[in-house]
């Protein structure tokens, strides 16, 4: 009887942004970026090998559609490559939260892939290794393999082997919360990659973008050792605000944000005012997600709970990083 592997991992919210590749192929960005973990958000997939070559992919109880299945067939090709095994998997996966509408699903989705794969393969690999893997899937992939806060460096090489997320403190280091704003739950209309390249071939900001990427991440790295509220929301605030404004440069201009999204960021800077540490971000997609200390917590998600236009909030903390494990088979 074939053996089990069970993945988990946990989204990813970027509070310095990754958008804009060095290199299209193999999802090497132009900038470092700055993240956090976020429980509870997360993709469980389990894995196991089929008696033939061909692989078959399930999302639930439903059978992927042939342009997914051929992405992560194309993906697994990576680990066939390394490990000399050439067999089929069986994958099936499933999240805990709305796929494709910029929750980062790609992130947990293949940081969790990765991570099974590479024990369901027999890989034995290094920490920087397994998300520079995860990274190949989708870039923000890279930093769902790490644990708490997660700085994703740049790198320098053609090969990208220089270019992995690593933990800057643990999930323990800094008890911050997240909160998702739902304002819509159906898939986006465009994909992050698509409006990355068309960011970076078009917009006249982009250079600018990825200059100040370079500053803010460094800053946003000191600002969570000293556990700074102000000065990361700060920055987070700023990222956002120059990404969206990068993308919406572009001809034709791509807009993500939706008016409840920017009507959330008004109401953060309300509750600024007000003396609570509210700070909002958000990512290729409409939904806002506002960062603040878990002490102001309960006030910030009452506020965002009662304000029109949110569907739902998800209360999101720091997670620590992706894990897989051999499972007894289920038949
Ligand atoms: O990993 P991708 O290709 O889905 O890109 C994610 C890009 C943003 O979510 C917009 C920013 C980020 O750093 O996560």
């Amino acid at each position: 009887m074939e053996k089990t592997v069970e993945a988990r991992a946990h989204a990813n919210v970027a509070l310095v942004k990754y958008f804009g590749k060095r290199d299209l192929a193999l999802n090497l960005p132009a900038a470092p970026s700055v993240s956090i973990t976020l429980s509870p958000l997360n993709t469980v997939t389990r894995m196991s090998f089929t008696d033939n070559d061909s692989d078959e992919i399930w999302l639930g109880d439903t059978l992927a559609d042939s342009k997914f299945s051929t992405r992560i067939s194309n993906y697994l090709y990576i680990f066939r490559e390394l490990s000399g095994e050439h067999r089929g998997v069986r994958i099936s996966t499933q999240n805990n939260f709305p796929t494709a509408a910029g929750l980062a699903s790609s992130a947990s989705g293949f940081a969790a892939l990765a991570k099974g794969a590479a024990r369901l393969f027999g890989l034995n690999l290094s920490e920087a290794e397994m998300s520079a893997l995860a990274r190949r899937g989708s870039g923000s992939a890279a930093r769902s393999i790490c644990d708490g806060f997660v700085v994703w460096h740049r790198g320098e090489k053609a090969d990208g082997s220089d270019s992995f997320a690593q933990s800057i403190a643990p999930a323990n280091h800094w008890d911050v919360r997240v909160l998702v704003g739902v304002t819509t739950t159906g898939p986006k209309d465009i994909g992050s990659t698509f409006a990355m390249e068309r960011t970076r071939l078009l917009s006249p900001y982009y250079q600018p973008w990825i200059q100040t990427t370079h500053v803010n991440a460094a800053e946003a790295v000191d600002a969570i050792e000293q556990k700074d509220i102000e000065k990361l929301g700060e920055i987070t605030e700023y990222s956002a605000l120059a990404m969206h404004g990068a993308m919406m440069a572009t001809e034709p201009p791509i807009v993500f944000l939706k008016g409840t999204t920017l009507d959330v960021f008004h109401l953060t800077r309300q509750l600024r005012k007000e003396g609570i540490g509210a700070y909002f971000t958000c990512d290729a997609g409409p939904q806002p997600k506002v960062l603040c200390e878990a002490k102001d917590v309960m006030t910030v998600e009452q506020r965002l709970r009662e304000f029109p236009g949110i569907l739902d909030v998800i209360h999101c903390s720091v997670a620590t990083g992706a894990t897989a494990h051999f499972i007894d088979h289920e038949s």
